[in-house]
């Protein structure tokens, strides 16, 4: 089983930014000079992925238009020492196909999944939520292509996980598991931001998902749950007590670029650590 397809909702609202989201896509806001969702792309990419479908809604063009030719750009450009700043976006068009899907009513991250079922068919695939921005060390594997090696040995789903304080908790999806080896947990219980007090464990779900295709009939039995949105965690969890899926601890660090203080350290961050560095593509 190979994966060669990376799901994006990229629907919501992002009513944390707002008035900046009033008619721009959260996922098309720069950290520096690069959209957040071109991040989540070059990730899928390192994985080896090349197919890119997004799960766009109203008011979302702006991601389609960024990931085609800019004809009028490219004329002016062409030749000039700007050039140099379209490389990493004209290799990324040239390295991946992209297909979008429109989500017409906002019913939570399981119900944009399962709008993208007509991108994904019956293949095992990944989901990138691109306001999680992930980094890693430059010698080391980003972590979608950290799960897609896990993926190749267990051919389940798999959801990536970090230690967050136990004030936190509240605000994620949490698991609880059984450790089967080095970072890598078989998940046993799953609650979607629970009371403060009640999390399992520590261990919260970020914007990482490698998912079985069998995952869609789970989200379509999936009641809305909390805020009437039909949550990813309560599917993962049906999944998980019918087969196995796995909750891998990830090398690397996570920024919330959908919270201001998160955007605004991962700008910080990505200024001083990779901006600078030389371009890998
Ligand atoms: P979030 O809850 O973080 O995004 O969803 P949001 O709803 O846009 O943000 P706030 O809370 O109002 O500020 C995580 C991801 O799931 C997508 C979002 O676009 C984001 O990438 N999503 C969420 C959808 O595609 N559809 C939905 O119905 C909900």
């Amino acid at each position: 089983m190979i994966i060669n397809k990376c799901l994006f909702p990229a629907a919501g609202y992002g009513t944390r930014f707002l008035p900046a989201t009033k008619s721009m896509p959260k996922e098309m806001m720069p950290i520096v000079n690069k959209p957040l969702i071109e991040f989540g792309v070059d990730e899928a990419i390192e994985a080896g992925l090349s197919s890119m479908c997004i799960v766009t809604g109203r008011g979302k063009h702006s991601i389609t238009d960024h990931f085609d030719c800019n004809y009028e750009l490219e004329h002016q450009i062409n030749g000039t020492t700007k050039e140099n700043l379209l490389t990493d976006i004209r290799a990324i068009i040239q390295a991946a196909q992209f297909t979008y899907v429109r989500q017409r009513e906002m019913k939570g991250l399981g119900h944009a999944i399962l709008t993208g079922r007509a991108l994904i068919g019956n293949e095992p695939f990944a989901v990138v939520l691109s306001d999680d921005l992930c980094v890693t060390e430059p010698n080391l594997d980003g972590v979608l292509k950290q799960m897609v090696k896990i993926f190749k040995h267990s051919h389940c789903s798999i959801v990536a996980v970090e230690e967050v304080p136990d004030n936190e908790t509240h605000k994620y999806g949490i698991i609880n598991g059984i450790k089967i080896k080095e970072n890598i947990y078989r998940i046993e219980d799953m609650v979607e931001k629970p009371e403060p007090g009640t999390a399992p464990s520590n261990l919260a779900i970020i914007g990482r998902y490698i998912l079985t295709p069998d995952i869609f009939t789970y989200i379509e039995q999936t009641a809305p749950g909390k805020d009437g949105e039909i949550q990813i965690t309560d599917a993962l969890l049906k999944q998980a007590s019918d087969g196995i899926v796995l909750a891998y601890k990830f090398t690397g660090k996570r920024f919330d670029c959908g919270s201001i203080p998160g955007f605004i350290e991962a700008t910080n961050y990505v200024y001083e650590h990779v901006y600078t560095r030389p371009t890998s593509r």
